[in-house]
């Protein structure tokens, strides 16, 4: 299974990706995650893309469609894969799609998640990570089982530096101006899911299950 997962920031990709994952058994490519481990390992990259990331704009495209080209040749992503975050303009939309012409892969499905501005401030003041595997839990949503702990590692749980309010109003700005378009690229060529995010995330679940067929 091939699929993209888009929405605005805090909408709910990350949550919705964990389960699908697990459903298909295929790696979850986050771009975003792919850049904070790379700050984290204090590489170059990482460093260049963390300036971009903590004023809420994109990083440059030369450099995020090498990052997936490069990690499109893991072995793991034979079996399949879902991108989240990825995508993000047209020109990264452009970039993917010669990269699956030479790869002779096709996309099986694009979610779209939709939500309102109102609610994904909501959802990013109240989430925290984990600090070491990237988990992600909510204060009042998605609670882990000790305040403060990752249930899956025992990590520490943080808030991310680019969730402060102002940096979410320049992400959400930036996700009008440049991603959005490309949800209409995608009903031009394929396939796209659109799922209604304001619900709960089991509702959520459920309703990306039915979608794309799978009875759950
Ligand atoms: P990235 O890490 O991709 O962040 P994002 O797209 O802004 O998305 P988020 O991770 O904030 O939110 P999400 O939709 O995954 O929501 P989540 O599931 O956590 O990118 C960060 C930065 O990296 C970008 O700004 C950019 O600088 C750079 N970058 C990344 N990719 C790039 C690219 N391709 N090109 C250039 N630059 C790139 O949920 C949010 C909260 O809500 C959680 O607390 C969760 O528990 C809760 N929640 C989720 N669903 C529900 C629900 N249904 N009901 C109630 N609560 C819910």
């Amino acid at each position: 299974m091939r699929i993209i997962i888009m929405g605005p920031p805090g909408s709910g990709k990350g949550t919705e990706a964990a389960l699908l994952i697990k459903h298909y058994n295929i790696p979850h490519i986050s771009t975003g995650n792919i850049f904070r481990e790379l700050y984290k390992d204090r590489t170059t990259v990482g460093k260049i893309a963390k300036e971009y990331i903590d004023r809420g704009e994109l990083v440059p495209d030369d450099i995020t469609n090498e990052i997936v080209r490069h990690r499109l040749t893991h072995a793991d992503a034979k079996k399949g894969f879902l991108f989240d975050g990825y995508p993000r303009n047209i020109e990264q939309a452009k970039a993917f799609d010669a990269l699956l012409v030479k790869l002779g892969w096709k996309l099986d499905a694009v979610i779209n998640i939709k939500a309102p501005d109102e609610l994904i401030v909501d959802r990013i003041s109240g989430r925290r990570v984990c600090e070491s595997c990237g988990a992600v839990y909510h204060i009042h949503n998605k609670k882990p089982l000790i305040e403060g702990i990752c249930d899956l590692d025992g990590g520490t749980l943080i808030q991310r530096v680019d969730d402060m309010e102002e940096t979410v109003q320049r992400r959400l700005r930036v996700y009008n101006e440049s991603t959005a378009p490309v949800i209409g690229y995608y009903e031009k060529t394929g396939s796209i899911i659109h799922i209604d995010g304001t619900k709960s995330i089991a509702e959520t679940d459920s309703a990306i299950m039915k979608a794309l067929g799978e009875t759950n």
